[in-house]
């Protein structure tokens, strides 16, 4: 049972906390965490979280509930705040306050040693696939593996022939290939390969098809259908492009100046309440009507 803030008033944030039972995932169901009410499946919980940076208020009290294996898509136009939300729930950087809940545990005051833990939750996959050109494929995948266990060398290469195979690329042709030789469909699946090393509950996406024409964005948002379903992970997608969102999300979130616009399902941004919503999906010329959802 995590402390409350009144235990820990005055404490350093370097303090660093006791670590909680392996399986706490089991005990968070319904518990009052600092208030914050959490069922079963809110695997992330963003209660009135604010981020400043000196002066500016860049987040001015975000709530937002991510459910276990869906898809949450948080959409906004650029300095909206998406990044800088972002950097909060993976645990990179603290939010001024508010709290931030993964799997039932407040991380937004944990210590270094706690927020390593936490990290290893979430697989990022980059825009780019953002694979290191100078090594090689095997090398690029390996990366958590060396970074975050103590496993042999030997181990370590299973495994990233293991991950290579089970999406759907020819271990041993691709992994003593260099990342510059395969093409944007393979090096997507090896960025995945290498998010889903230490097989992360969540996967998030930082404007996975931002820059891409149409055919590849597509190809990218059935990606990201095919890993929820095969691997029951919850995607959490950060994005400027509606088209995506209306594909894959089972909740849109609508950041706008650091705030919450509009917060539902794709379809209730264009009957939202807020002008500014519907405004945005207008504006933004796709015709959302003739889009094909994935699966799901
Ligand atoms: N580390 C930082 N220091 C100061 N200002 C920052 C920092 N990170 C982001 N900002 C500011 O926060 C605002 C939102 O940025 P960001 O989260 O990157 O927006 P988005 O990803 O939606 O484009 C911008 O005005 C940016 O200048
Ligand atoms: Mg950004």
């Amino acid at each position: 049972m995590a402390p409350t803030k009144e235990d820990r008033s005055g404490a350093p944030h370097e303090t660093v906390l006791p670590e909680p039972a392996p399986d706490s995932s089991k005990t968070l169901s319904l518990q009052p965490s600092g208030g914050v009410k959490v069922g079963e499946d809110d695997i992330v919980v963003l209660h009135e979280v604010k981020k400043s940076f000196g002066e500016q208020e860049v987040l001015k009290g975000i709530s937002i509930v991510a459910h276990r294996k869906e898809t949450t898509v948080i959409i906004g136009g650029s300095g909206a705040g998406k990044t800088t939300l972002l950097r909060l729930i993976v645990a990179l950087d603290r939010p001024t306050s508010g709290q931030i809940l993964v799997e039932g545990e407040d991380i937004s005051r944990l210590g270094e040693r706690d927020l390593n833990r936490v990290r290893k939750k979430f697989g990022m996959v980059y825009q780019y696939a953002a694979l290191l050109d100078s090594i090689t494929v095997l090398e690029n995948v390996a990366f958590p593996l060396v970074e975050h266990t103590k496993l042999s060398k030997k181990e370590i290469r299973e495994r990233v022939m293991d991950k290579l195979e089970i999406l759907g690329l020819d271990p041993k042709v691709v992994s003593s290939k260099f990342p510059s030789e395969l093409s944007g469909g393979m090096r997507k699946r090896v960025g995945l390969a290498r998010a889903l090393m230490l097989e992360p509950p969540i996967l998030v996406y930082d404007e996975p098809t931002s820059g891409l024409d149409p055919l590849t964005s597509r190809m990218v948002d059935d990606l990201i259908e095919e890993m929820r379903e095969r691997f029951g992970v919850t995607s959490l997608v950060i994005s400027h492009d509606i088209a995506s969102c209306f594909r894959i999300a089972h909740q849109a979130v609508l950041l706008i100046n650091g705030r919450v616009e509009a917060c539902g399902t794709p379809d209730a941004l264009l009957s939202s309440d807020s002008q500014i919503a519907r405004d945005f999906v207008r504006q933004s010329g796709v015709d959302v009507a003739s889009l094909t959802r994935v699966s799901r």
